[in-house]
């Protein structure tokens, strides 16, 4: 089994639901508190050990690439004022020259289609995919576990937590065949299921671990859900060859596709930290009262 050294970020998609912040904006370039959305994202796998970053990449993305270049004229500004607590912040993260790789997806045509436009760029080598719109904490607990068990079994892994019943239609959904004493063994995997045709509840959040077969099953997936070639058909198909292993979140998940999951991650990220925790808590208590005060009014 190969070690799991290289991730997909797959960062080509519209970002409507964030108009019009994201009609210029790259939707992955949404800061939570100070930092961008992708950034927590490469941190995490970092953190899980991946060594190679592949973005997958498209129109109008440009200042993802950017963010993650070196900016002279900042650097050396910062330097000049003796700054190092903002020049760390800007240089800290960046991987080295040679460990990001860029690869365009031509036209958006769904998630399966985007991670297949990494296939060069992956080799032989087992692959982590990371969804940046999912934000997990602590930084990289859950990618740690899911290629522990993908290297120690060989399976292709997910991601999942249990789902609001109403909410089925949002998330690929697996059905759970077995278990293990560190996953479920998952019989079939559908993609955004209405609660009445839901096998289950276990939804699967922006997490990958395959191996590189997974590229196989790419080549040859149709169009499903919207329209699109979807990951969620390739998991299914791959179901005959190899096992499909549901690692359960051992974090936190938020939803920063969603306004609400983007508020939920701000505040509680906010109030986690030293720097902001006090000011935080005055002004999220200020704001609730003066709601409270309007609604009553
Ligand atoms: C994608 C996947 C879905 C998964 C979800 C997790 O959907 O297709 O299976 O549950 O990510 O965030 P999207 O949110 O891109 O519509």
């Amino acid at each position: 089994m190969t070690k799991v050294r290289t991730a997909v970020f797959p960062v080509a998609g519209l970002g409507t639901r964030f108009l019009p912040a994201t009609k210029a904006t790259p939707k992955e370039m949404l800061p939570v508190v100070d930092k961008p959305l992708i950034q927590y994202a490469v941190e995490e796998a970092a953190d899980a050990g991946i060594e190679t970053f592949v973005f997958v990449t498209g129109r109008g993305k440009t200042a993802i690439e950017d963010h993650f270049d070196m900016n002279y004229e900042l650097e050396s500004v910062l330097k000049e004022r003796g700054d190092d607590r903002k020049l760390n912040s800007v240089t800290d993260f960046r991987p080295n020259s040679g460990e990001i790789v860029y690869v365009r997806q031509v036209r958006p045509e769904g998630l399966g289609h985007a991670v297949w436009c990494a296939r060069h760029a992956i080799g032989d080598d087992s692959f982590a995919v990371i969804l940046a719109d999912d934000l997990l904490l602590p930084s990289g607990l859950a990618l740690r576990s899911m290629i522990e068990e993908h290297e120690r079994t060989g399976a292709n892994v997910v991601l999942v937590q249990d789902v609001d019943p109403a909410d089925t239609g949002k998330y690929g959904i697996v059905t759970p065949g077995g278990a293990t004493d560190t996953a479920t063994v998952v019989s079939d995997i559908v993609e955004k299921p209405s609660p009445e045709d839901a096998p289950s509840t276990l939804g699967v959040i922006g997490r990958y671990v395959f191996h590189r077969s997974m590229m196989d099953e790419l080549a040859s997936t149709g169009r499903g859900t919207g329209d699109e070639i979807q990951l969620t058909d390739a998991m299914a198909a791959s179901l005959s060859s190899r096992p499909l292993h549901a690692v359960t979140n051992p974090g936190r998940r938020y939803d920063c596709g969603t306004k609400l999951g983007m508020l939920e991650a701000t505040v509680t990220v906010a109030l986690e930290r030293d720097d902001l925790v006090d000011d935080a808590t005055t002004v999220i208590r200020q704001a609730l009262e003066a709601g409270t005060d309007r609604r009553q009014t």
